[in-house]
């Protein structure tokens, strides 16, 4: 993907284009939110594309992931023990460890209480939205701080697991189990994906915070609402694939507008 055109509006276009969301949000009856990487790069996470995106970086990996491990799970936990992963792990990982939720994510968790989201989906692992007290939440890739059984589905928190060996086979039974999050080449859970549908059937706006739109099944939520006659509103400093079939695009970072945004409907 070139690295999208980044767009930075001035003051005076995000103040007008708040009050212009605010009006589509406060207008909808159920509006979903959809964040990506983006959401959490105020929070010292890089996103993935893009000019400072860990696969621009690193390029992007091998899409087998779940293949290898699924041939030899324990093989595949030997290999992460001994560190043997990709440098974008490492440096994600770091990230990960140290991300605390920003004012962002703190906004989304005050526009559900404020009833002007029903839903945030997030393709983030990190947590970050669990933690700023989201509680409609549907992590569509997983979660970094869970663990789940590839058979049953059963998740259970990392706890006081430490990837220094192969996780006890699922308690419920006696499956596989694998980080919760999704790997290159897994299918998303049938019930998350399952549960993600439904809130997009639900909404008639869908906030796209922080994604470049380009990892299906979960992006091909944006064109499904959209084909379904909802809004589609953006806030991404850069241009993406969604841009033109939205409704209103915010070229700004999440962190500085969506408190804004809350504020412009607390009004
Ligand atoms: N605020 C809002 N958006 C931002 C910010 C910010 N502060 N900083 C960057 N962005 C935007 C970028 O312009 C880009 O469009 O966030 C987007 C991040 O895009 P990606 O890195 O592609 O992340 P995402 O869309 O979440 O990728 C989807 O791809 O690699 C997989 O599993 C991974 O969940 C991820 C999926």
């Amino acid at each position: 993907m070139t690295n999208p055109v980044n767009l930075r509006s001035t003051p005076k276009a995000i103040r007008s284009t708040i009050k212009n969301i605010a009006e589509i949000v406060s207008n909808s009856n159920y509006v979903v939110g959809m964040t990506g990487a983006g959401m959490s790069v105020e929070s010292g996470i890089p996103p993935f594309r893009g000019a400072d995106g860990l696969w621009t970086k690193y390029g992007t990996p091998h899409m087998n992931g779940y293949s290898d491990f699924k041939q030899d799970p324990s093989g595949w936990w030997k290999r992460r023990i001994n560190e043997e992963i990709d440098s974008h792990i490492v440096e994600l990982r770091d990230a990960l460890n140290s991300a605390a939720p920003h004012a962002g994510h703190f906004a989304l968790a005050k526009l559900e209480k404020q009833g002007n989201m029903q839903s945030l989906i997030t393709q983030n692992i990190d947590a970050l939205d669990e933690k700023a007290g989201i509680t409609n939440l549907i992590e569509i890739h997983g979660n970094r701080t869970k663990l789940r059984c590839i058979d049953c589905g059963d998740r259970v928190s990392l706890g006081d697991f430490v990837p220094l060996y192969a996780p006890d086979a699922c308690k419920k039974c006696d499956g596989i189990v694998k980080f919760d999050t999704v790997m290159f080449g897994e299918p998303i859970p049938y019930d998350v994906m399952k549960a993600a549908r439904a809130e997009i059937d639900k909404a008639d706006c869908v906030l796209a915070i922080g994604t470049s739109a380009t990892v299906r099944p979960a992006s091909g939520l944006f064109w499904i609402a959209k084909a379904a006659g909802a809004n589609i509103i953006e806030i991404n400093p850069s241009k993406t694939k969604l841009t033109s079939i939205c409704a209103v695009s915010l070229h700004s970072t999440a962190g500085e507008t969506l408190p804004r945004l809350v504020e412009a409907l607390s009004n």
